[in-house]
């Protein structure tokens, strides 16, 4: 009674493991993110409302625009493979050895595709107007 107990009990698991699995290669990237770090050794600014999907769906911009991992200085990051968070690698407070502070990784990756972009004289995003991408911040 005990072990089909235990072996139903295993069975369930194994089947939401797999469920879980499902879901999360089925949506593949989220749809709009909220960016809003906590660690940062001052949070001056509001959080950033950033429409993931509509950047790779519509505007086209590669997952590996903004997606890596590197390896010897070469990016193994493909599609499929999990993701992590900006600050997994990028530390909010400090520079770490090459690895910039996560300010500047967000700063260098947005920013500079948009101006990038609008020198090329195409359509883009905001690259100077700081309110453009930053909320007003909640007291
Ligand atoms: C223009 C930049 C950009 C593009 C293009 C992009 N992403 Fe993202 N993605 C982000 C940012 C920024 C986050 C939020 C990261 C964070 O919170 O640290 C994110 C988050 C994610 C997450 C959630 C990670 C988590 O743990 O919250 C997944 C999954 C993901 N992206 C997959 C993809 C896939 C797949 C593609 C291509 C089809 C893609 N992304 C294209 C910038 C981008
Ligand atoms: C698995 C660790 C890891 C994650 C996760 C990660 N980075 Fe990086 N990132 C690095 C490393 C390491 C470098 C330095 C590479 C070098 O200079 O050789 C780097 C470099 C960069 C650079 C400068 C070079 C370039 O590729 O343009 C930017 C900008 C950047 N990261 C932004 C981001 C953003 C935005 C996210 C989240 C969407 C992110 N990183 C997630 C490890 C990571
Ligand atoms: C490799 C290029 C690229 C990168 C990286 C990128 N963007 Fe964009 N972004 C675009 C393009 C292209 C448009 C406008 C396209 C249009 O209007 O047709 C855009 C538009 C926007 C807009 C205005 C329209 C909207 O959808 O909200 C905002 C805000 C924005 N981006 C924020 C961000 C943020 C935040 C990041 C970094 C997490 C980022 N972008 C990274 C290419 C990029
Ligand atoms: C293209 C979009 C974009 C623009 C334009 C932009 N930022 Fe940001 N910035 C970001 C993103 C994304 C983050 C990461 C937010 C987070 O983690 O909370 C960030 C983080 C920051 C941070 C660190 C987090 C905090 O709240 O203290 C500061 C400070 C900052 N930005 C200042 C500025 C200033 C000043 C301007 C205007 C000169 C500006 N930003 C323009 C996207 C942008």
């Amino acid at each position: 009674m005990k072990k089909k107990f235990v072996t139903l009990l295993v069975v369930g698991l194994t089947g939401l493991l797999f469920l879980a699995v499902g879901a999360l290669s089925a949506a593949d990237q989220p749809n709009d993110v909220l960016i809003k770090g906590k660690d940062y050794k001052k949070d001056k600014k509001g959080p950033v409302e950033f429409t993931h999907e509509k950047h790779s769906k519509d505007y086209k911009v590669a997952c590996t625009d903004c997606h890596h991992d590197y390896k010897d200085g070469k990016n193994v990051w493909k599609e499929g493979k999990p993701v992590e968070k900006c600050k997994a690698c990028h530390n909010p407070k400090k520079k770490e050895g090459k690895v910039m502070k996560l300010q500047n990784a967000y700063h260098r990756n947005c920013k500079n595709c948009h101006k990038a972009l609008a020198k090329e004289g195409k359509k883009t995003g905001p690259y100077k107007k700081c309110t453009k991408c930053h909320q007003k911040k909640k007291k």
